[in-house]
């Protein structure tokens, strides 16, 4: 049987995704109508062996108890959350609850990324992993960069039989542009490295360093296993060519709705309120609004039948969409209220917001250059050298209101703001 791990890190990383993740733990904000990990735990278990999906990560478990429930209510696989007590690093944490892991005698385990959002072949990444032999402990999945972007990510040189040769960790200059996208089968031969590189750093710490800040416990299995299992014919990787991206800047949550709503026309396609099929998961039959595809509009939302929606789309539960309202490239968050008339594009609209009528809100998208091959997308600060905000979309937090005939344009919105005019490049505190 295998096991998968999902790692969510903690509330001190993704602090590009806020104010999004100022009252919604990243790994669970909504894209496509479901929580970015469920999009992982989707993938898992179309996997049949896979019996075990550990979530490691040090959000308090208070944060994560309702998610796990609710997934082990809906998927025949067993579902836990592992608290880390503080940061353990990429594999830190899976050697801290390696019994864990290793109970029941899983054969391979995968471990995925939080962050990232892809069409996972995990099937096609254990075959390939099976079929270099019991001699392989770690199959990667990569993917092309261009040569200005590989530098921020893992990159990985190929020998014969797809062998990792070289792999270096976010360069400084150009090794390669095929690149880690932090999706993995590993062997359970692996918790032996771990537990050299672990058993090393304890005696480092008791007779030369006084630790560097981090728990003694701190793996990076990027820069402390996978360096160097390079060219030891120990580590492969399988070059694929599906979507994938990061989720790292609430800009990326936008990209990422888009191509999880692809998907759904092979995966789910009774999620799709798509012109001509039923408007919503639970609906009769009707059309409930315009619908430019793809667009996913939860059962309990009101949308009037004289909105436009559409494409790429999300409407969270309980969202009132009023008469003539016009929507494309956004997500709208649960509760949120958007009144006559009103325009929004590439927006994320937070939780229990208010827009009134005859307002417009609009950012600007943040997508790969589509003129680079294998681009992909610019996680870009918020200010840029002259202090500027960058352009962005525009992100309403949490329960923030907005009159009526008010223009906002790529702006953030703190949590609980009550606008009173217009603006525009502006971060709202
Ligand atoms: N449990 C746990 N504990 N998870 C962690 C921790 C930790 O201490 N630190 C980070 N993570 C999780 C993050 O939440 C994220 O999902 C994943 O591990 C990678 O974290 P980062 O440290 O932010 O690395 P990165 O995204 O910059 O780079 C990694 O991913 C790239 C692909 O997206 C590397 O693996 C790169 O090589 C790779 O290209």
């Amino acid at each position: 049987m295998l096991k998968a791990i999902i790692l969510i890190g903690g509330p001190e990383k993704g602090t590009r995704f806020r104010p999004l993740s100022l009252d919604t733990p990243k790994p669970l904000f909504p894209i496509a109508g479901k929580p970015v990990i469920q999009h992982h735990i989707e993938a898992c278990v179309r996997i049949k062996e896979l019996k075990e999906i550990l979530i490691l990560g040090f959000y308090p478990a208070s944060q994560m108890q309702q998610f796990v429930s609710n997934m082990q209510n809906l998927y025949d696989v067993n579902i836990r959350y592992l608290q880390e007590f503080t940061s353990l690093g990429t594999a830190g944490g899976m050697y801290h609850f390696r019994d864990q892991i290793r109970s029941g005698n899983p054969s391979a385990f995968f471990v995925l990324n939080g962050d990232v959002c892809a069409d996972f072949p995990l099937q096609q990444l254990y075959d390939f992993h099976v079929s270099k032999g019991e001699k392989a402990l770690v199959s990667i999945m990569g993917t092309e960069a261009t040569r200005q972007q590989a530098v921020h990510y893992g990159c990985l040189v190929l020998g014969k039989d797809e062998e990792v040769t070289h792999y270096v960790e976010k360069p400084r200059t150009y090794v390669s542009t095929l690149i880690n996208c932090g999706v993995y089968v590993c062997s359970m031969e692996l918790f032996a490295r771990m537990g050299n590189v672990f058993h090393s750093k304890q005696m480092d710490y008791n007779t030369l360093n006084n630790g560097n800040g981090k728990d003694l416990g701190h793996i990076q299995l990027e820069q402390e296993i996978l360096t160097p299992l390079a060219g030891t014919g120990l580590m492969y990787a399988l070059p694929v060519s599906n979507w994938w991206s990061q989720i790292k800047t609430a800009g990326s949550a936008i990209y990422a709705n888009r191509h999880y709503l692809a998907l759904y026309k092979n995966t789910h396609p009774e999620r799709l309120a798509n012109a001509g099929l039923k408007a919503a998961e639970d609906s009769n039959g009707s059309l409930v609004c315009n619908i430019i595809p793809d667009v996913h509009i939860h059962p309990t939302a009101s949308v009037h039948p004289t909105a436009t929606l559409g494409p790429n789309v999300s409407v969270g539960p309980g969202v009132v969409i009023a008469a003539g309202v016009r929507i494309r490239e956004s997500i709208i968050l649960e509760n949120a209220v958007i009144k006559d008339h009103t325009l929004v594009l590439h927006s994320i609209v937070g939780r229990s917001s208010q827009i009134g009528m005859w307002a417009r809100v609009e950012g600007t998208p943040s997508d790969p250059d589509p003129n680079k091959p294998f681009a992909k997308m610019e996680n870009p600060p918020l200010f840029n050298n002259d202090g500027r905000l960058n352009p962005s979309i525009t992100i309403l937090g949490y329960s923030v209101s907005v009159p009526s005939e008010m223009v906002l344009l790529n702006s953030i919105v703190l949590p609980h703001k009550e606008l009173s005019r217009s603006f525009k490049n502006e971060i709202i505190l």
